[in-house]
């Protein structure tokens, strides 16, 4: 496997197939950073991930019936392979391989298993905490969130791992004077007179790149179809209740807001001080008091009808009372990052003006687009 050091031409060492893996699953894996933190690109996360999974699935496959360098026996070295290689790179001593040195073959293992794992992490967060995608109804909020950790452990893992890896094809690349960056992109590399370059696999590079492509048309297919009215996934879950008189006695001054976003005993403290509700009097009688908040009880957050009910919920100490959905802990950490600028043209509690299913109650991630008009003022104004 290891080749006299003495060179002698440059021979195609990795196929197509391999080489645009390795590129998609970098740029997939920078988008995934890049994505991670902010509720409005999560279908775009998504997406990357099932990007990510399926090009890991591919690898597999590839490395068992791809070209010679490709191929899994062509790199399988031990553990101490792979620390005498280190070792000699260390004394500048070390070999030169025509496919992948012991060092390079064990990070590509290990990114392969932790990106197959942080992608199945994902996959049973996202069912459990957004109750969406292939796992959802399976998992309940509490274990989604508790995925969700393991999700990011996995993937500060991965990322460490890729800056060894980097760090090892800088040092690689300076000291046995080959461009391991540009082998990747053009496939060339040193080898002896009698190597023989490997066969492009150009069918498979093909057949890799038009399941990619069907599949990205698949996913986003909602967003190609995209109307006025629902310009985003819209909520999988059940439909929200929404009580006729709630609506009626609330929505003259602001959102209805739906009960789901408050613990019960908020909405008791409310409606209990309704005569000072915020500098309002709300001038209720006993009779609606009481039929309003039967309704809050039985929709309130501890119910967890959607994730967000779940999170405030869960985050809410049991021994406060918040009066505003604008001051539980969930809420305020879920928009410490929305800038001055954007609450210059919205209202904290104008939800609608950044949610367009805040009418609905559900807060969708895909439904999230700053500064757009509320959905009622919208079907007004057609
Ligand atoms: C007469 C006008 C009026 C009516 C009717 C009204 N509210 Fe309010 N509500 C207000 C005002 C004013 C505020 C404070 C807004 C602010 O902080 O800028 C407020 C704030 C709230 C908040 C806190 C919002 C946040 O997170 O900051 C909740 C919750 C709320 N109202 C619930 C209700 C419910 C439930 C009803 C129906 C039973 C209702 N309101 C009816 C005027 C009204
Ligand atoms: C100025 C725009 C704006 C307003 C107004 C606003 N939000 Fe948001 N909201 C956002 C943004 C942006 C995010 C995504 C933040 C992130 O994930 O980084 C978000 C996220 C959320 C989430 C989490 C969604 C998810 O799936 O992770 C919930 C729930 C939510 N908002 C509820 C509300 C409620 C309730 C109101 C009204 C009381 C409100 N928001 C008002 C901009 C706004």
């Amino acid at each position: 496997m290891s080749a006299p050091t003495k060179a002698v031409e440059r021979v195609v060492v990795w196929d197509l197939p391999t080489r645009i893996f390795h590129w998609l699953l970098a740029t997939a894996f920078v988008i995934e950073w890049l994505t991670q933190d902010d509720a409005r690109y999560l279908d775009f996360h998504v997406f990357f991930g099932y990007v990510i999974g399926g090009l890991i699935a591919f690898r597999v496959v590839w490395g068992f019936v791809g070209t010679r360098w490709a191929r899994f026996t062509s790199f399988a070295y031990g553990p101490f392979a792979a620390l005498r290689y280190l070792r000699d790179l260390l004394h500048r001593r070390q070999a030169h391989f025509v496919g992948h040195n012991p060092a390079g073959s064990w990070s590509i293992f290990i990114v392969l298993t932790l990106g197959a794992l942080s992608v199945l992490s994902g996959v049973a967060a996202l069912g459990g905490e957004k109750q969406q995608g292939p796992l959802q109804g399976l998992l309940t909020f509490a274990q989604g969130d508790a995925l969700r950790e393991v999700h990011s452990v996995l993937a500060w893992t991965m990322l460490a791992v890729v800056a060894v890896h980097i760090l090892g094809v800088v040092v690689g690349s300076l000291s046995d004077r080959e461009n391991l960056p540009a082998a990747m992109i053009g496939g060339r590399k040193r080898a002896p007179a009698n190597e023989q370059s490997v066969s492009l696999a150009g069918n498979a590079a093909i057949a890799l790149l038009v399941v990619l492509a069907g599949f990205a048309a698949w996913y986003f297919r909602g967003y190609l179809k995209a109307a006025r009215e629902v310009p985003y996934f819209p909520f999988a879950g059940p439909v929200l209740a929404m009580d006729a008189q709630w609506q009626h006695e609330c929505e003259s001054c602001h959102l209805a807001y739906h009960p789901s976003l408050l613990p019960a005993r908020s909405w008791q403290a409310l409606l209990a001080r309704q005569h000072d509700h915020f500098g309002e009097d709300l001038a209720l009688d006993a009779q609606v008091v009481a039929s309003l908040s039967s309704f809050a009880g039985a929709h309130s957050a501890e119910h967890a009808e959607t994730p967000a009910a779940w999170k405030i919920a869960s985050r809410t100490p049991a021994a406060s009372t918040p009066l505003q959905i604008t001051e539980t802990p969930y809420w305020k950490r879920r928009h410490a990052e929305v800038g001055d600028a954007d609450w210059q043209r919205v209202k904290k509690i104008d939800c609608g003006g950044c949610h367009l299913d805040a009418e609905q109650g559900t807060f969708e991630p895909g439904a999230i687009h700053i500064g757009k008009p509320p959905v009622n003022a919208r079907s007004n104004d057609t």
